[in-house]
Formats: C-alpha cells, sequence, structure tokens
C-alpha cells in the first residue's frame, strides 16, 4: 500500500509552480546496517539519487535527506536503527533544521507505516521491493509533492530493477575494483529462526543474462572482483531454469560470469549448504576464478537443533561439504554463522557446535545470540534460555572460534600471498589495502597505481588477528636478499600487514 499523505497547500502551490523548496540540488546521507545486501541495496540508492543531481556527505547533520537503511535479523539491528533515528531527530529538531528522514529496508517493510506515527519525525518508508523508487519518492518530499510516502508493497520483478553502481555513473572518479552483484531476492527455505523471508519475500531471480551485463558493464569501468549476493545463491533460477548435465543454474551463472574477459575473482554470499552438491564443489576445480573461499553458514553442530531450525542437513554433512571443497582446494578460506542459544538447546548440544567447530576449522566465525523475531516459527517455541545461558555460551564458542582463527592466522607468517588492491586502507589512511583470495584483508604501504593490480605481498609477523611484515621488495624473487638488508626500488614496499577480524 502506497499511503500519501496531504500536503500543506503552501508547498503544493509552491511545487505546482514548479519550485523546489531547496535552492540547490540537496545532500543525502546513507547509512546502512546488516549484511552485504544492504550494502549493495544502500549502494544502488546512492547512484540513483547522484544520477539525479544529489550529492552524497558523510556528517548526517549537514545533509537535507537523511536515509536509514535497516536490518531485521535481530532485535538489537532494529534497536540501533530506531535509537538512531530519534537521536538524528532530536538534533534536528532542535537546531530547526529542514531535513528529510527515511527508513529502508527489512524494518522498513516489517514495521510499515508505524514508523510515521505522529511525532516521529520521519517521512520516508520504503520496503526492500521499492528501493528503486526511493528517487522518485525523495524528490517528491525534497519539493513539498508529499508530506510522508510509506511504500512497502511487494512488486512483481523489482529484483531486476536495481543494476545502477556509483561506479557506473558519469563522472565517477575514484576506481572501485571490487563490487557487489545482487542475482535474486528473497527466501523460501524459512528456517524457523529467521525474518527474511518475511522481510524479502519468496526467491526471485533475475536471468543469467542480465547479470552478466551487469557484471560486463563493472567489468569494462575498472571491477576485477565480483562478488554475487543473494540470501541463498545456491538456489539460484532453481525456479526458473533447469539443470543442465547436472549442473544447477547457479553453477551454470558461475560458468557465464568467470567468461567475461578482464574479470579476475569471483565471490558469493550466502549459500546454503544444501546447495552444495557435486556440481558446485567440481565447479571449484574448473572455474579459476573462483576463489579459495567460502562463508558457508552452519548454525549449530547438533542435529537435534538443526532439524527444529528446518536447516535441512546434518552435522556430519556439513563436514562432509568441508572436506569436498578442501580436497578440491586445500588453500580453502571458511567462514560461517553460527547462533548460539536457540530455544531448547541444552549443554550437550552446544557442546556438539564446539566439538564440530574444532574438528572443521574455520577461519573466522560470525556467532549470533538467538533473538526471537516477529511472526517466525522459533518465537513460539517451548525451552527459551536465560540471557545469562546465552552470554556464557557465546562467550565460550567466541573463544573456541578465535583461537582456531588464530592460528590459522600465524600459519600465513612467512607465506607469499596475492592480494587484489582495493585502495586506501579503511583502518589507516596513510596505507593501502588488498585482499587475499582466501578473503583476508592486507595491509600494505602502497600509492595509487597499484590500486586494481593483482601483487604479491609476504606476511613477516602475526599479532591477535593482525600481520606485521619487515619492509621487503616482492613479486620479484629478491625477498631473501632484502631480509638481509638490501633494499631495492622496484616492486611494492611492504611495512605493514594487517589481516582484518571480522566478528561483531
Ligand atoms: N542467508 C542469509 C542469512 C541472513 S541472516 C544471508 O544472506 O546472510 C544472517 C545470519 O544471522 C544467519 O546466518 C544467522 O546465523 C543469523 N540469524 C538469523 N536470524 C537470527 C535470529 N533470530 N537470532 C540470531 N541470529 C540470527
Ligand atoms: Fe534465513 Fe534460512 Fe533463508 S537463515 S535467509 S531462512 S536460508
Amino acid at each position: 500500500m502506497l499511503v500519501r499523505n496531504r500536503v500543506p497547500a503552501f508547498h503544493s502551490l509552491l511545487a505546482s509552480l514548479g519550485f523546489r523548496i531547496f535552492q540547490r540540488m540537496p545532500t543525502v546521507y546513507i547509512k546502512t546496517y546488516g549484511c552485504q545486501m544492504n550494502e549493495r541495496d544502500s549502494e544502488a540508492v546512492a547512484a540513483q539519487l547522484v544520477g539525479r543531481g544529489y550529492t552524497l556527505v558523510l556528517d548526517e547533520k549537514s545533509a537535507d535527506v537523511v536515509l536509514l537503511n535497516t536490518c531485521s535479523v535481530r532485535d538489537l539491528a532494529e534497536q540501533k536503527a530506531i535509537g538512531k533515528m530519534q537521536a538524528m531527530v532530536g538534533h534536528s529538531r532542535k537546531h530547526r533544521e529542514k531535513q528529510v528522514f527515511g527508513y529502508l529496508g527489512c524494518m522498513a517493510q516489517s514495521r510499515g507505516s508505524d514508523l510515521v506515527q505522529d511525532g516521529s519525525g520521519v517521512q520516508l518508508v520504503v520496503g526492500t521491493q521499492k528501493f528503486h523508487r526511493v528517487a522518485d519518492h525523495v524528490d517528491a518530499l525534497v519539493a513539498g509533492r508529499a508530506e510522508s510516502l510509506v511504500d512497502v508493497d511487494s512488486e512483481e520483478g523489482s529484483q531486476s530493477r536495481l543494476s545502477e553502481h556509483l561506479a557506473l555513473n558519469e563522472g565517477a572518479t575514484r576506481r572501485q575494483v571490487s563490487a557487489f552483484v545482487s542475482i535474486m531476492q528473497g527466501c523460501n527455505q524459512h528456517c524457523t529462526f529467521c525474518i527474511v523471508p518475511y522481510t524479502r519475500g519468496r526467491e526471485r531471480s533475475r536471468t543469467i543474462q542480465e547479470i552478466v551485463e551487469e557484471c560486463r558493464g563493472l567489468v569494462d569501468k575498472g571491477v576485477r572482483e565480483i562478488t554475487l549476493l543473494g540470501q541463498i545463491v545456491t538456489s539460484f533460477g532453481r525456479r526458473e531454469m533447469a539443470s543442465v548435465d547436472g549442473r544447477s543454474p547457479f553453477v551454470q551463472l558461475l560458468e557465464a560470469v568467470h567468461g567475461i574477459d578482464g574479470l579476475e575473482r569471483i565471490r558469493f554470499t550466502s549459500p546454503h549448504p544444501k546447495g552444495y552438491g557435486q556440481d558446485l564443489i567440481e565447479a571449484y576445480g574448473r572455474l579459476p576464478k573462483l576463489v579459495e573461499s567460502a562463508h558457508i553458514p552452519l548454525q549449530s553442530g547438533s542435529d537435534r537443533v538443526l532439524k527444529a531450525m528446518h536447516r535441512g542437513y546434518t552435522a556430519e554433512r556439513f563436514e562432509g561439504i568441508v572436506a569436498g571443497l578442501r580436497a578440491v582446494r586445500p588453500e580453502m578460506g571458511l567462514t560461517t554463522d553460527i547462533i548460539v542459544g536457540f530455544p531448547g538447546e541444552t549443554e550437550a548440544e552446544f557442546e556438539e557446535t564446539i566439538g564440530l567447530c574444532q574438528r572443521v576449522q574455520f577461519d573466522n566465525a560470525f556467532v549470533f545470540k538467538y533473538s526471537p523475531r516477529k511472526d517466525t516459527p522459533a518465537a513460539s517455541m517451548e525451552g527459551a534460555l536465560p540471557e545469562e545461558v546465552i552470554e556464557e555460551r557465546h562467550r565460550r564458542l567466541l573463544d573456541v572460534i578465535n583461537t582456531v582463527g588464530a592460528s590459522k592466522y600465524d600459519a600465513l607468517v612467512g607465506r607469499r600471498m596475492s592480494i587484489l588492491v582495493e585502495g586506501v586502507s579503511r583502518r589507516n589512511p596513510a596505507r593501502y589495502e588488498g585482499r587475499t583470495r582466501c578473503n583476508k584483508i592486507v595491509v600494505f604501504s602502497g600509492g595509487p597505481r597499484h590500486v586494481g593490480q593483482t601483487i604479491d605481498v609476504r606476511i613477516e609477523r602475526v599479532g591477535t588477528f593482525t600481520l606485521y611484515g619487515d619492509p621487503a621488495v616482492l613479486g620479484l624473487g629478491l625477498e631473501e636478499d632484502l631480509a638481509n638488508g638490501e633494499r631495492g626500488g622496484r616492486g611494492v614496499q611492504v611495512e605493514s600487514v594487517v589481516l582484518e577480524e571480522a566478528n561483531r
């Protein structure tokens, strides 16, 4: 339902005369909560707005339009966005600013018009199938053609209406090396704890041709690495397309994207373990652009809990997938998502999760405390666990994940690794950073000329999720000389190398 409130007479008069309320094109601030899908949606919205002449700014206080792209996966994520909005609206009122505030995405979808109640100060609510309409709605609010807009309808074909990228905008100045491309929307798996099927709707895939065209356009602009995105990417196209010679539509998509000249690396997230058939495992053996990295959500190491979660695999099957992947690509970097404190999870079942993590040896994991979500089956299950038990299990599992992760990072010291340089480091603006094929961030002292290049670096020393390298010229086979004090003027000088810790 699209709700348009009546606009005050003065504003509508100005609008009908073609006046804009703002004298110049307004500035926009967008903050994103949650997953990479949300990041990608925000980027597409930003590209839309920039395409219409809006300017993106990093300071919400100076922005004419303030948009929060929200996440509903856990209550904490919703509370953070609501708290942030209230603080911004409060500040704006105090300083008598004229700002337009809006919520986008998953929480906007699930709470709808509740978010624009009297006094909230929020004028715009746009759901997950309407991101492509954000610029129209913002235009209307800025010009005073509407006082508030709530647009949370479902829309056929919306999965294909969001192909704008900042890198493709006219006059884009910064080279973007790595890009996200959304391949599908929604999820039909209905894991009993998960709100995503309600906020993102049923699975809807784009066509292979459309996706390849978008990827090709990005590669033409200098992108070298593409991450294919969806809530359950391994289910890509299974309603719309047939398997060919035992190869699922998702594997067919990987092959098509792999064929793009100039593209160096392909990643994807999030897959579902049930999507790791022999065809996908075998694809790693034959598609060199498919990097040695997989984020495979585990959720629990207990078969009873996995069943109650409606996950559709056993712990043994999960370990079989990992073994299969490592047989094809021994260097595979492996990360996962785990939930602790699912209703009824016993101490023994939790220990099964710990045991599995010790056997599988993940490079890292996101460990989530179970959070009951509106309308999900798990929210009304018996056996809710006390907060202290959930906290304690969270701490214990994180300890295991961190210890295993540290030992895996330690093992990289002395190794020479290939990184794709993405740009200035987000942690230290005096440095540059790149990413290994197995998805670890490496910070080094580089320069603008390295951006977009694939170079070799040598990992010298490791702290807690941090690697340090002594200055060395790399890529020339001269490391040993340099370690003995000789410094060359060619190649890449590496001062320090930091691998990112990703837990939250
Ligand atoms: N396949 C999706 C999953 C989205 S949710 C993706 O694109 O990532 C991301 C992770 O949040 C899940 O894998 C799960 O570990 C966690 N999660 C989902 N619902 C949760 C809940 N109710 N409580 C705690 N963690 C949850
Ligand atoms: Fe959620 Fe399970 Fe789908 S975690 S996104 S319902 S695969």
